[in-house]
């Protein structure tokens, strides 16, 4: 049976061909992705590719029903099957070799586009699972730097997707807060503020304090071989010195935070540190299972199929690693947590790491069969050189300074739109806007292509007020808000009471039905999206919306025309859609510029 209430489109339409197929060739096997969008526009919306497989299973069973000698004469009886007046199906026809081309009947559209009317867009109905999404995960002491503003940005717009549809998520930062470089830093903290548990040392720049630390470490042999010793000291839980770790964690912490509350993102700390203590009963698990084997000076390894290098579980100094915190902070999560879903978001060299530790996690039987586990790779951020992005005296650029360049030169510009009389804003609210603007800039910049291109860094590029950039977006979002505003104060007509007055959409012009269909291609995005995590869908959808949109204003006259009132729900309608993929984006919408 078919759900014509969901919103996924190929998912309606691929069952009522699946059930149409059934019923005219009972005998026949079609495969189970039968419908995409149409090659060539001028044959319809979308293409149902059915008849050639169910034409080849008949043949070779022997079965084929009299008078059917082509795939394209399967196709056929399909089309009489569905025939003409069908209440999802418009114009079909048999094309080629034997696709079936058609669209989406107009009717049925209205009827879609008409559900939105003063609500939300539709959610698939799904099946509500507990998430794990592990993104920004920066290192204290360490900058910030754009690999890491790329995990959160990314990040961000993946748990909102998840949590969209009603998924629960939890969003972890894996916080690099137990490294060996707090050897070297405590060591540097206690030289530099011997009284620093009375005095709350004031360093803001934690990143300045790491280099100078790594500079003692460097030059005195006296400073290093006390950094080690201090590290195991640490590691132990001496009170004294996870004292002075935690003073420099929440160092680092407030600077994280900062660019978290500028970028409106939301993370729950589970730092390396929160899976020291259970680390034992890890290896030991593994030892029980006999996956361990001892390497040269003692070290603890886990070997995995396939893979050219160990996990490495306890080093030989008996520390633990990178690996032993993520096998840790896996059984954690698929357990403590009960995880279906982990998706753990980092650049792309981190890729064989995760590889290993996944495949680790379903050697010992820790994964069941409902679970699911990903890893989204990132590439680089690269200057217009082409090169590592890097500042003009070759350090790597630090993320607030790449945030605030980005709100000044978008202020800049707004504030000439003043000057010259454009602007439908205020001097005093320049700053907001900016800030909108700036950072859903670098946002949409980053989240439109795949995650697992690199991309050049470009001011200029992302600043863009036309073409494929938030800039454009949030002004052609404005542009159907002006449209809506002037009806009230010029034609006397306010949206909000059409909403109330249950007035009707009527898709009469071409663009208005293009646009309808564009609108209703959500369910289909979300859909999409779900499976790979990949935000670019949702950029490219709302980049398409915008366009049959400005098609849509252009070609049809919403002020004082006859069809005002329907178009000007066209209109609600659409910013509607377009602010909730901004939201989806992690960008925020501006109601004027
Ligand atoms: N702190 C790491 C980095 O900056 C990223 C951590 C990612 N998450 C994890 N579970 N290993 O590269």
């Amino acid at each position: 049976p078919v759900d014509l209430n969901d919103p996924r489109m190929i998912i309606v339409l691929t069952q009522i061909f699946l059930d149409s197929f059934e019923s005219v060739f009972p005998n026949s096997t079609v495969p189970k992705t039968l419908v995409s969008k149409c090659a060539n526009k001028k044959h319809g919306d979308f293409q149902c590719s059915g008849a050639m497989p169910a034409f080849a299973s008949l043949k070779k069973s022997g079965g084929l029903p009299d008078g059917i000698n082509s795939p394209q004469q399967v196709a056929q009886a399909v089309v009489a099957h569905l025939g003409a007046d069908h209440a999802v199906l418009s114009d079909l026809s048999t094309q080629g070799p034997g696709f079936i081309c058609f669209r989406i009947a107009t009717s049925y559209l209205q009827h879609q586009v008409q559900n939105l009317v003063g609500k939300s867009l539709p959610k698939p109905n799904i099946k509500p699972q507990q998430c794990v999404v592990d993104f920004s995960s920066p290192n204290i002491a360490k900058e910030m730097h754009v690999g890491h503003l790329r995990s959160t940005i990314i990040g961000e717009s993946v748990c909102r997707v998840l949590e969209f549809v009603g998924h629960k998520v939890e969003r972890v930062n894996h916080v690099g807060d137990w490294g060996t470089q707090f050897g070297m830093l405590i060591q540097y903290l206690q030289e530099e503020y011997p009284d620093f548990s009375e005095n709350m040392p004031n360093i803001t720049d934690l990143t300045e304090f790491y280099k100078c630390a790594k500079q003692r470490f460097d030059e005195d042999p006296e400073f290093k071989k006390t950094s080690q010793l201090n590290v195991g000291k640490l590691q132990s839980g001496n009170e004294a010195f996870l004292k002075m770790w935690k003073i420099l964690c929440d160092i680092s912490r407030k600077e994280f935070q900062k660019v978290y509350n500028r970028l409106d993102v939301t993370t729950h700390e589970f730092g390396e540190s929160f899976y020291n203590d259970k680390i034992p009963a890890v290896i030991e698990e593994f030892q029980k299972h006999g996956m361990i084997s001892i390497e040269e000076g003692g070290a603890k390894c886990v070997f995995v199929k396939g893979a050219k290098i160990p996990l490495m579980l306890q080093k030989s100094d008996k520390g633990y690693g990178y690996d032993s915190t993520d096998m840790a902070a896996l059984k954690y999560r698929l357990q403590a947590i009960g995880a279906q879903r982990i998706i753990v978001i980092t650049d792309f060299s981190q890729g064989d790491h995760f590889v290993m530790c996944n495949q680790a996690a379903h050697d010992i039987g820790w994964v069941n069969a409902g679970q699911r586990l990903q890893h989204i790779g990132f590439g680089t951020v690269q200057g217009e050189d082409g090169k590592r992005f890097k500042t003009r005296s070759g350090e790597t650029v630090r993320l607030v300074d790449l945030l605030d360049e980005a709100v000044s030169r978008m202020e800049n510009s707004l504030l000439q739109r003043i000057e010259s009389g454009k602007a439908n804003i205020t001097k005093e609210e320049v700053h907001e806007v900016a800030e909108a603007i700036g950072y859903g800039a670098v946002k949409y910049f980053d989240l439109r292509r795949n995650p697992t291109s690199n991309y050049k860094f470009s001011y200029d590029g992302m600043l863009d007020t036309k073409g494929d950039t938030a800039v454009y977006l949030l002004y052609a979002r404005v542009r159907f808000e002006s449209i809506m505003a002037k009806a009230k104060a010029e034609h006397g007509v306010d949206v909000e009471e059409l909403i109330k007055n249950g007035e009707k959409i009527v898709l009469g012009h071409p663009s208005e039905r293009n646009l309808a269909l564009q609108l209703h291609a959500f369910g289909d995005t979300i859909g999409t999206t779900l499976d790979d995590l990949f935000p670019y869908h949702i950029c490219e959808y709302v980049y398409n919306l915008s366009i049959a949109g400005s098609e849509f204003v252009t070609n049809c006259r919403v002020l004082g025309s006859e069809e005002m009132k329907s178009r000007l729900l066209l209109c609600h309608v659409t910013t509607m859609a377009m602010r909730q993929c901004f939201d989806l984006l992690g960008i925020r919408h501006v109601k004027r510029i």
